[in-house]
């Protein structure tokens, strides 16, 4: 891996500072406390090109590697994790699966609408009773010849209520289990799909998370993405990378916890002088900085082994595992350097601690990281 970061990397990393810095600041308390979702900050965002960095220019993408997504995440999450988990879900999980594995037709159709942020995407896994256990699908797409028959329900899908294109896993041939699982695009709009109310969340609030129901919903069959029973392997390579995403996004969370307790230990002043010359103090700033440069070196390796074609699974849920959790802990030590401050909304750590939480939940809990880890170390 090249310690070096190309100019273009750095370029990415500077554009995606100077929008977050100057555009999602002001705004991003009021949008956390009302739920609001960031329609105008996600349209700029794709067209910046945020919103299909690692897409190929012919569907209108950056055509950008996964080190330059990293990098941009972790800026745009420093600021507002709900809008990086817009972006992540949009890059890594709709776009790059979409052009990974789809056909000509459905990249020519969705890639450049998706890509320009005109429209968003959402991938449909998760489900009342198959979260960390994906093949217990119970979703069904009845193939019906020219058309599947969708019926079911998925749960907490991110940009649930907001999104125009849906990559939905559904079991078609119960028997063949997790081999008879497909992957449909479901269009907003089909007749028989609704989306349920927003879930009212601890964290990411400006994210929209819903239910979505299917009821007798006929998908066209061109509309699945690769060869019949492709689905569970498609949900896997999708969520390999996804991880890379969401660890660069705990990152960030770490990432900007970490500089507002930076700048206030040594601005606020206790017995004295500024609390930056109490050990206390100094020790925890130690331990985020060391923490952070850790997971940091975690999300670049995986982002490398993914653009170098190399093995990623393991690497990638190796950054999400530890940077969700350098995450988590360096938000809470945030809060209590803050002292009361940290416990009000316009010091902005709280949020960050209440949104750092669900990077140890979504696209896998902890507990499925170290599944993935230790299968690949025992291999
Ligand atoms: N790439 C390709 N194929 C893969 C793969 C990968 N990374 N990982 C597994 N597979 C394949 C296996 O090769 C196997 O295929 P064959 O039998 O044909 O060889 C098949 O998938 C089944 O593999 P396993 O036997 O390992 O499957 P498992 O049932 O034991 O589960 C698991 C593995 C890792 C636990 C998986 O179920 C999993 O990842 N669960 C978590 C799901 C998840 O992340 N949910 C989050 C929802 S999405 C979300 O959160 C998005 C959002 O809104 C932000």
């Amino acid at each position: 891996m090249d310690f070096q970061l190309t100019e273009e990397q750095l370029a990415v990393q500077a554009a995606a500072r100077d929008f977050a810095q100057n555009e999602l600041w002001a705004g991003v308390i009021e949008r956390d406390e009302h739920q609001k979702f960031p329609a105008e900050q996600i349209k700029k965002m794709g067209e910046l090109g945020f919103m299909g960095m690692m897409v190929s220019p012919e569907y209108g993408g950056g055509g950008m590697d996964t080190v330059s997504y990293v990098l941009a995440m972790e800026e745009i999450s420093k600021v507002d994790a709900s809008c990086s988990v817009i972006m992540s879900v949009n890059n890594s999980l709709v776009c790059w699966g979409l052009e990974k594995y789809g056909n000509e037709e459905q990249k020519r159709k969705y890639l450049p609408g998706l890509t320009s942020g005109e429209i968003i995407g959402a991938f449909a896994l998760s489900e009342p009773e198959a979260g960390s256990d994906a093949t217990m699908q119970r979703t069904t797409a009845e193939d019906k010849g020219d058309h599947y028959l969708l019926n079911g329900t998925k749960n907490w899908i991110t940009n649930g209520t907001t999104a125009s294109v849906y990559l939905v896993v559904a079991q078609t041939n119960a028997e063949a289990k997790h081999r008879g699982i497909n992957v449909l695009i479901v269009d907003k709009g089909m007749e028989g799909f609704i989306t349920g109310p927003k879930e009212n969340k601890l964290g990411i609030r400006g994210s929209d998370t819903c239910s979505l129901m299917f009821t007798d919903v006929k998908v066209p069959k061109e509309n699945r993405i690769g060869e019949d029973g492709f689905g569970f392997k498609f949900a896997m390579q999708v969520l390999a990378g996804g991880r890379i995403g969401i660890a660069a996004q705990a990152l960030g969370i770490a990432s900007g916890a970490y500089e507002l307790s930076l700048k206030y230990a040594q601005e606020r002043k206790a017995f004295g002088v500024p609390i930056s010359q109490h050990q206390a103090i100094q020790f925890k700033l130690a331990d985020m900085a060391t923490n952070i440069d850790a997971a940091r070196l975690l999300c670049l390796q995986s982002a490398h082994d993914k653009d170098a074609h190399h093995e990623y699974a393991k690497s990638g849920a190796m950054a999400k595992l530890f940077a969700s959790k350098v995450a988590m802990d360096t938000a809470v030590e945030a809060v209590q350097i803050h002292g009361g401050y940290g416990f009000v909304k316009e010091y902005h750590v709280e949020r960050m601690m209440r949104d750092a939480k669900i990077t140890q939940i979504y696209e896998g809990t902890s507990e499925i990281q170290k599944i993935v880890i230790s299968r690949e170390i025992l291999k």
